[in-house]
């Protein structure tokens, strides 16, 4: 895996992959908006496959929030998620934040087992969280407390894998 931060440039093939991916995609303008604001925002990137994934984290005072990841349809199943989930973590834990939140659709199975594996629980729900097309929908909220010490190389730390923020 090959996390490198985001650029403006890399949000036109970043977009393409929320579309296929996500229920409820993020509009260019979010993805935009996120790299404006300074949010850690990452893509996985390989020479022959391209960018292949993206993770973007909203640090606040001394935590944070996970606010959107996706890996290409194609490159699912294979460890991405788990890796790029990982690092961010770690990137979390390198700006000493001691914890991270996350919003999770009910309905997301994939995504709640990747953050339970990641170490995330399940803190409360949130009611009519989301408002799609007039419609509302709980959140389950998550959370990770960081500890200091990781099993992975700090991410963000290493040559050629600086991360935003
Ligand atoms: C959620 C997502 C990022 C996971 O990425 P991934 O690279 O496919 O996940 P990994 O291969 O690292 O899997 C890690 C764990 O997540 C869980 N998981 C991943 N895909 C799953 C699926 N389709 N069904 C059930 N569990 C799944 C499993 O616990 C898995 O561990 P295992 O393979 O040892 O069983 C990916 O499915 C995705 O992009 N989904 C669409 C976007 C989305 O919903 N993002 C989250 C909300 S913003």
């Amino acid at each position: 895996m090959k996390l490198r931060a985001m650029t403006q440039d890399d949000v036109d093939a970043v977009l393409a992959i929320e579309q296929v991916v996500q229920r409820f995609p993020w509009t260019r303008g979010n993805f935009s908006d996120a790299l404006d604001s300074g949010y850690l925002c990452c893509v996985d990137e390989t020479e022959k496959e391209g960018i292949r994934g993206y993770a973007i984290l909203m640090p606040a005072a001394d935590e944070a929030e996970l606010l959107n990841i996706g890996v290409a349809a194609a490159q699912q199943r294979k460890g991405l998620g788990r890796a790029m989930l990982a690092k961010m973590l770690d990137a979390a834990r390198a700006k000493q934040l001691r914890r991270v939140f996350l919003e999770a659709r009910p309905f997301n199975v994939a995504a709640i087992a990747l953050y339970r594996s990641a170490g995330f629980s399940e803190i409360g729900v949130r009611r009519g969280y989301y408002r799609d097309a007039g419609s509302s929908e709980d959140a389950i909220t998550m959370v990770c407390e960081l500890t200091q010490h990781s099993s992975l190389p700090q991410a963000g730390e290493r040559s050629g894998e600086r991360v935003n923020g």
